[in-house]
């Protein structure tokens, strides 16, 4: 049985007051981690503040880091600060960074093995453009950025890695894919990496779903046989609606 994961991505959104309430809001409502892996990932600023506070079931990630363990590069956060104060997670590869920063495969398979390397457990997201979608080659395309992405990792780190697949067409812009595109795609990933491991790695790596995800379509989604949960960009914003998502996908409610 795969554990579920949801994930909340906050994006640039919130002030340390706002942030420091939302997780005093949900701290005591998460289930129980043995049960559902409840996750935020804010900014890096306050990521301190939120590791503070979490409380035993909730886990706080970063959206971004460098690859190199430290250097002359202004700006950039390290996976080993972002160890060192406590933080379990880190998004990489986000169709944003992707899109605004240039984050291409190669940038996330190095970030991925670091990330790994300093126990942080890597989000790695891909996903198809609805061009791409449109021409067909969705597999075709998300098979090439897991292969590029995850290359060289043994079966032990891909099986500590979390893949999420977010269609960019769905991102933030309220049109979901249906439970069964997700569902259809997300199978296609377990057989590229059947292809690469083998079956029972294939089984076991969490891959969850992003794009528009909200207390209404959760259920849908999470009935999937494939699906392992969500990556969360805008309803992740309320402490109410991230609780339903949270609630959903515990197997025991
Ligand atoms: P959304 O964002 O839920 O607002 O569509 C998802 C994401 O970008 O991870």
């Amino acid at each position: 049985m795969r554990k579920p994961v949801i994930a909340g991505n906050w994006k640039m959104h919130k002030t340390r007051d706002e942030a420091l309430q939302f997780i005093f809001n949900i701290n005591v409502k998460v289930p129980n981690k043995e049960f559902v892996e409840t996750v935020i990932c804010a900014q890096s600023p306050v990521l301190r503040d939120l590791v503070k506070r979490q409380g035993d079931h909730l886990r706080i990630g970063a959206q971004n880091m460098h690859e190199a363990t430290e250097g002359a590069f202004t700006g950039e956060v390290s996976a080993a600060l972002l160890e060192n104060i406590g933080v379990s997670y880190v998004v990489l590869g986000h169709s944003e960074r992707r899109e605004y920063y240039n984050e291409t495969d190669s940038s996330v398979n190095k970030k991925t093995h670091q990330a790994l390397r300093f126990d942080l457990t890597p989000i790695v997201c891909v996903g198809e453009s609805l061009e791409i979608r449109e021409s067909g080659d969705t597999n075709l395309h998300i098979s090439a950025q897991i292969k590029a992405g995850l290359k060289g990792l043994s079966a032990e780190q891909i099986r500590d890695t979390i893949i999420a697949y977010e269609p960019i067409w769905a991102i933030g812009t309220g049109k979901t894919a249906t439970p069964e595109q997700a569902n259809d795609t997300i199978k296609n990933i377990r057989k590229v990496i059947s292809s690469l491991y083998n079956a029972s790695v294939a089984e076991d790596v969490r891959i969850l779903y992003g794009g528009s995800v909200k207390p209404e379509n959760i259920d849908a989604l999470m009935a999937e046989s494939d699906i392992d949960g969500a990556l969360v960009g805008g309803a992740s914003l309320s402490a109410k609606d991230f609780l339903t998502l949270v609630e959903a996908a515990n197997p025991n409610t």
